[in-house]
């Protein structure tokens, strides 16, 4: 996820905005193609645990080639970075599984709804963890946030408590991620540019889900579709290299993005983000909302957007 090491941000580069705004159009473009075509791919070959591994592992691999045939200039790893890296890509890997797990169980419309509360878990694991307390306004926005949640789950026709759950849980994930990321990374912030930052938690979370997803699956599942109406093993095959080259794209791109602005602006671009796919998916899947979900799933994410707006405003 691209909301990855929020707060990490040190010195400020002063880059064109055509350049940010250039990052922002590619995640959103890379994360909303993404999105529609993770959950086809889910829907014809329904291994989440496996695809999410293989998104990972086409990543690294491709970080790997970019480095050895010197496309880009590979990171000078040492000890202490490799164990600077453990904890955030625990964090990555957790939080990633368990969007996959979810969007497999429920409409993408719906995981996603859960997900715009990420900043709600970040606040609490900042606060936690990291001693970061707001002042009172600032908690006062989690209300709409939580209250717009619990109305759209309330209403959601796909719901399943292990849906909900699984999403809710790569909150948690992705907010200790972020934490770790701040208290571990801080000395190698400099050394590391995004995507080679990116490119280490990649083959770091591979190697980490490996051995589950052998367990999970029972070892490498064949590529034939689960699907009631099957589709043919190369379509399977296509559809898992297309969303993992996309999910390492979108993700790459939203490193940079974060490189160059504040974690708030990039926190609202990340709930904006959500609005898109939400918007995009219920489209395309033609998923039937009912109006309590509409309206739960526009208080959810006008709060997260007045979260951001507090925190901008109250925290100096
Ligand atoms: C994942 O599979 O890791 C999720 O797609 C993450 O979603 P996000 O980047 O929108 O948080």
């Amino acid at each position: 996820s691209g909301s990855a090491a929020q707060g990490d941000k040190q010195e400020p580069a002063a880059p064109s905005k055509l350049v940010v705004g250039g990052f922002f159009a590619l995640w959103y473009f890379f994360n909303v193609i993404f999105n529609i075509v993770n959950k086809k791919a889910l829907n014809m070959w329904s291994y989440p645990w496996t695809l999410s591994t293989v998104q990972l592992g086409v990543g690294a691999l491709y970080c790997s080639l970019a480095w050895i045939v010197g496309l880009r200039k590979p990171p000078k790893v040492s000890w202490g970075l490799l164990k600077a890296l453990i904890l955030p890509s625990f964090g990555h890997t957790l939080g990633h599984v368990m969007s996959c797990i979810s969007f497999s169980l429920v409409a993408i419309s719906f995981t996603h709804i859960v997900k715009s509360a990420e900043p709600v878990v970040g606040a609490m694991a900042a606060a936690l963890f990291l001693g970061e307390t707001y002042p009172l306004p600032v908690y006062l926005t989690l209300i709409p946030i939580c209250l717009g949640v619990a109305m759209s789950s309330a209403s959601e026709l796909t719901f399943t408590m292990a849906g909900f759950a699984t999403a809710m849980a790569s909150n948690f994930a992705f907010a200790m991620r972020n934490v770790f990321s701040k208290v571990s990374m801080k000395d190698y912030k400099s050394e590391l540019t995004p995507a080679n930052q990116y490119g280490l938690i990649s083959i770091m979370s591979f190697l980490m889900e490996l051995p589950f997803c052998l367990f999970f699956d029972k070892g490498i599942p064949k590529l034939t579709s689960t699907a009631k109406v099957p589709v043919p093993d190369q379509t399977v095959l296509k559809y898992l290299l297309a969303c993992s080259l996309l999910y390492h794209l979108y993700n790459e791109v939203s490193y940079s993005a974060l490189d160059n602005v504040s974690p708030i602006t990039f926190s609202v671009g990340n709930t904006i983000k959500r609005v898109i796919i939400i918007l995009t998916s219920i489209i395309v899947f033609k998923t039937k909302i009912l109006p309590l979900n509409a309206v739960g799933s526009a208080v959810a994410v006008l709060g997260t957007f007045l979260y951001s707006y507090s925190k901008q405003i109250y925290v100096k």
